[in-house]
């Protein structure tokens, strides 16, 4: 949908001008589920995103219409709480943050539309929330750092959606730079622009259209048990906060005798943080293959220690897996589904698609999409022309 249609659509449904703004998905090269460890990551947004058009209102009522559900919410700002439509949740969530923070907030109409693929690990979620808040922040014209508009977003996501989430795809969504990947330290909420130079390669989705459902309850029971494993280490070491200060020795002396399951899941985390600055090395000094290598390595933490993966992203991994023209890949986001990420030949990319689709198909019956990455900018408003003016960070 254009700018010009989202504007029209609004107006036909609202009837009166709305602003635009667009917040787009992201993807991640690699440090998962490292970020509500304290950690590194390294995400970048993408060229997909949700498009969102709203309009105050006389009074203190909340008009939402999601385009992809065709459907429509009714509330009020006096009186905002979960309701019954998921996608509806994400931007009562976030209206809430703003409440919640004192940050007055109109009436409004809001007209919802994307491209972020769903369910696909691409953080559609992360990116109705950012859009929500940028375009809540503009409508009111309220001064919120842009950081924080992000950890609002991230609330939203804890509180809404029930899903306690790192910072990792908010922030990605709110501060994503056209070409650039981000290296973020989620402790201290610093960031890092480092040009994507992939001369010869790009980076290929493959997403296994699967979604598990035991996603959300596992990825919380992750998090508890990176809990659990700081804890003990933290009744030897109290100045310890996250795993990102927990070395190997510390989880073999303090966490092993204890839960050698969780040993293993923290212990997955520690050397993923490792690899996330590795990483970081490599790109800049243009290794593509250091990635790579650094990637497969993630997977296979991932999939057999973290156990987030499932049949068919192994699967996808394993089909690529040496092949020359293939330099890294990984199960991204989240896990239990979604997309792998891959570092492929430009030469190779049609061909290598084509193949691995029949190999899925034949194997599990299902159809693969495939996505070439192109990056893009974060949070915006966007003239009904088409013209975009960037998030400005002056507050970070
Ligand atoms: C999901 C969460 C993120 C992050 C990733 C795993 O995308 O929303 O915060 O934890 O999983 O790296």
């Amino acid at each position: 949908m254009e700018p010009l249609q989202l504007k029209q659509a609004f107006k036909e449904i609202f009837d009166t001008e709305p602003m635009l703004v667009k917040s787009p998905g992201r993807i991640n090269i690699i440090g998962e589920h490292t970020d509500y460890n304290g950690g590194l990551v390294m995400p970048a947004a993408i060229n997909k995103a949700v498009y969102v058009a709203i309009s105050k209102r006389e009074d203190s009522k909340i008009h939402l219409f999601s385009e992809s559900y065709q459907e429509k919410y009714i509330g009020n700002i006096n009186d905002v709480k979960k309701s019954d439509k998921a996608w509806a949740n994400y931007i009562l969530g976030v209206v809430d943050g703003f409440l919640k923070r004192n940050l007055s907030v109109a009436g409004f109409n809001l007209y919802i539309y994307g491209d972020v693929p769903l369910g696909a690990g691409l953080s559609s979620s992360a990116a109705i929330e950012c859009a929500t808040a940028f375009a809540l922040a503009q409508l009111n014209e309220l001064s919120v750092a842009s950081m924080d508009l992000a950890l609002i977003a991230q609330k939203a996501e804890h509180e809404f959606a029930g899903v306690n989430c790192g910072i990792m795809d908010q922030f990605a969504s709110v501060f994503g730079k056209e070409n650039y990947a981000m290296m973020l330290d989620c402790r201290s909420l610093a960031h890092e622009y480092i040009p994507l130079k992939l001369d010869g390669y790009k980076l290929v989705l493959l997403n296994t259209n699967v979604k598990h459902s035991l996603s959300d309850s596992a990825y919380n029971d992750r998090r508890a048990q990176c809990e659990q494993g700081v804890a003990w280490v933290k009744a030897y070491h109290p100045a310890v906060e996250f795993l990102r200060d927990v070395s190997e020795e510390m989880l073999l002396t303090h966490v092993q005798p204890k839960n050698n399951e969780t040993y293993t899941k923290c212990s997955f985390v520690v050397a993923e943080i490792e690899r996330v600055k590795k990483a970081a090395k490599a790109l800049k000094e243009g290794d593509l293959k250091a990635l790579g290598h650094l990637m497969f390595e993630t997977h296979e933490g991932l999939s057999k220690a973290y156990e987030v993966s499932c049949k068919e992203l192994d699967f996808l991994v394993d089909q690529v897996k040496g092949l020359d023209d293939v330099l890294g890949a990984r199960m991204m986001g989240g896990g239990f589904g979604g997309c792998t990420i891959n570092i492929v030949k430009d030469e190779a990319i049609e061909g290598l698609i084509e193949t691995v689709s029949k190999a899925y198909q034949e194997q599990f019956g299902l159809s693969l999409s495939a996505y070439v990455v192109q990056t893009g900018n974060g949070s915006q408003t966007i003239e009904p022309t088409g013209i975009v003016s960037t998030l400005q960070h002056s507050n970070f």
